[in-house]
């Protein structure tokens, strides 16, 4: 009773903060380049979703879905509403929670450069792929989380839609662990990314790892790593340039699956040692997967995210005669080669995996020629926050490995589950976000650098076609994609807060009272005197 009265109030203090939000974004309709103009989309207080199958993460109902400034009032069959409500219709079409995508890094200083999505650009292309909400990493800067955070914030001003922070640890003092503390307490941060890889620019030791995983436990937060061994693909690395091989395959060869593998265990062994829950990012490989398995299948918390590129792709297109062809294909871990993604694939389909990502980092074929002579220098990263919930659709619905209501969960709703933000997000219920999606299953869809939204010139998907079409976005209650355009504006996004003890946490002090008192020890010894 106490809790859904503070709902309420929780419902009507976001009423009031996205009237407020909504009138103050208004004032920012400069629309970008390739993006038309509009005034925070096609603007309806009031909207109506008619005849559409309505898809939870748990149900699914021919229904109508009523939105009201930017919340989900209603979803139930045949609703009445007055003439000034404007209507969509949905008939033999899914209607879905928006994609929320876990692993974006849009304006991240990398490798020497800077991504060239940024809050606006990037934004643009997920709403025209049906993604709605998406978790950015920040980078500390100097070490401080507290500037890194205020750097993003600044970045993120241009949003046109809600996004979340993951924060990345460098470095191990005192100030970070206190910061750490500010992170979750006053900043809305429940997870920290470690970098098991790049080695002396973001890579940290066990050391780090450890201390980093206690404090997480002790926050509720959730502990992100990138699992390679970092030291291993530094002589990977040495080995190729070596041998001569200094071209896109370089990358692949120099840090093979083994690694991933061997850091994926890693982590995976010291997040039981300090019994906290651990969340896997993309996870490229059989090898990591298979580590994954193994953990869950002993009752340990571990996530595991793959990413799109990693389930639809193989590592071919790194031997790519053509260097730029080549190189926009090199991220960290490496595309695998043939039989990763279909196992990765089931894996997803079995639950053995529980969520979608891309790692959306794009760098133009400018900024990957920066590895011409060498492939260390290419900046790591692709391209998929536009992509991924047509790929996903295609690669896993289609197929029949999963139902519609497994797609809603991993596209959307397990992310919100784990970052703590269900149900207002990754659910169309009474109460939710209107951040929602009308997919058409009988359209199709067709991949093409020429046509994306994303600031890059390439796309690792290039011609790829496939069945199913995401017709119309509305993120906030604002119909911002439809008939194949979108209408958005910066300034209409929101941060969204994002609070520590996820469901992962239940029962971990229960786990820590019983291990305490299976040690048997101290052994209480009585001093001979004699
Ligand atoms: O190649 C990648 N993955 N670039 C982004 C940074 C990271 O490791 O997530
Ligand atoms: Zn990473
Ligand atoms: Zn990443």
């Amino acid at each position: 009773m106490a809790h859904s009265l503070l709902y309420l109030l929780f419902l009507s203090f976001l009423l009031l903060f996205s009237s407020l939000s909504h009138s103050q974004s208004d004032q920012f309709c400069d629309a970008g380049v390739g993006y038309s103009e509009s005034t925070c989309g096609i603007s309806s207080s009031k909207l109506l979703i008619k005849g559409g199958t309505v898809v939870n993460a748990h149900h699914q109902q021919i229904a109508d879905v009523y939105v009201e400034d930017g919340i989900i009032v209603a979803v139930q069959p045949n609703i009445k509403v007055p003439d000034d409500v404007t209507l969509l219709d949905a008939t033999g079409k899914y209607v879905m929670p928006g994609g929320i995508d876990p692993h974006t890094h849009l304006a991240m200083e990398f490798m020497g450069t800077e991504t060239i999505d940024d809050y606006f650009s990037g934004q643009a292309a997920a709403l025209a792929g049906g993604t709605t909400m998406h978790i950015d990493f920040v980078i500390p800067v100097n070490g401080s989380l507290v500037a890194g955070f205020e750097a993003y914030e600044k970045k993120a001003k241009k949003s046109c839609m809600d996004y979340g922070f993951h924060m990345a640890i460098t470095k191990w003092d005192e100030s970070v662990s206190r910061e750490m503390e500010i992170m979750v307490k006053e900043k809305g941060i429940n997870s920290f990314k470690f970098f098991m890889a790049y080695k002396g620019s973001l890579m940290i030791n066990d050391e780090l790892l450890l201390q980093g995983f206690e404090r997480c436990k002790s926050l509720g937060a959730l502990a992100m790593v990138h699992a390679e061994n970092g030291d291993a693909v530094f002589e990977g690395q040495k080995r190729m340039i070596e041998l001569g091989i200094t071209g896109p395959e370089g990358h692949a060869l120099s840090r093979p699956a083994v690694l991933e593998g061997e850091a994926t265990a890693r982590a995976i062994r010291l997040a039981k040692f300090v019994n906290t829950p651990l969340y896997v990012v993309h996870v490229m490989s059989i090898d990591a997967m298979e580590e994954i398995a193994k953990a869950r299948k002993s009752g340990q918390k571990v996530i595991g995210e793959p990413v799109v590129s990693g389930l639809v792709l193989n590592d071919s297109g790194l031997w790519d005669p053509e260097f730029i062809t080549a190189a926009k294909y090199v991220m960290s871990p490496p595309i695998r080669e043939a039989g990763h993604d279909k196992a990765l694939q089931a894996a997803l389909s079995t639950g053995v995996l529980q969520l979608v990502g891309t790692d959306h980092c794009v760098f133009n074929s400018t900024q990957k020629a920066f590895g011409i002579d060498d492939f260390r220098k290419i900046p790591n990263g692709v391209n998929g926050i536009e992509e991924r919930m047509h790929l996903v659709w295609d690669t896993m619905v289609e197929s029949g490995q999963i139902s519609v209501t497994d797609y809603v969960r991993i596209t959307s709703t397990e992310c919100a589950r784990i970052f703590n933000i269900y149900p207002r997000k990754g659910a169309i219920l009474a109460g939710s976000d209107a951040d929602i999606i009308i997919f058409n299953p009988n359209s199709s869809f067709e991949i093409s650098a020429s046509s994306h939204h994303s600031r890059t010139d390439t796309n690792i998907y290039e011609g790829r076609k496939g069945k199913g079409k995401v017709e119309v976005t509305i993120v906030g209650g604002r119909v911002v994609w439809k008939d194949d355009e979108l209408k958005v504006v910066p300034g209409c996004g929101k941060y969204i807060e994002m609070p520590p003890l996820s469901y992962l946490f239940n029962g971990i002090d229960k786990a820590d009272a019983k291990y305490r008192s299976s040690l048997k020890a101290p052994v209480k010894r009585f001093k001979s005197t004699s």
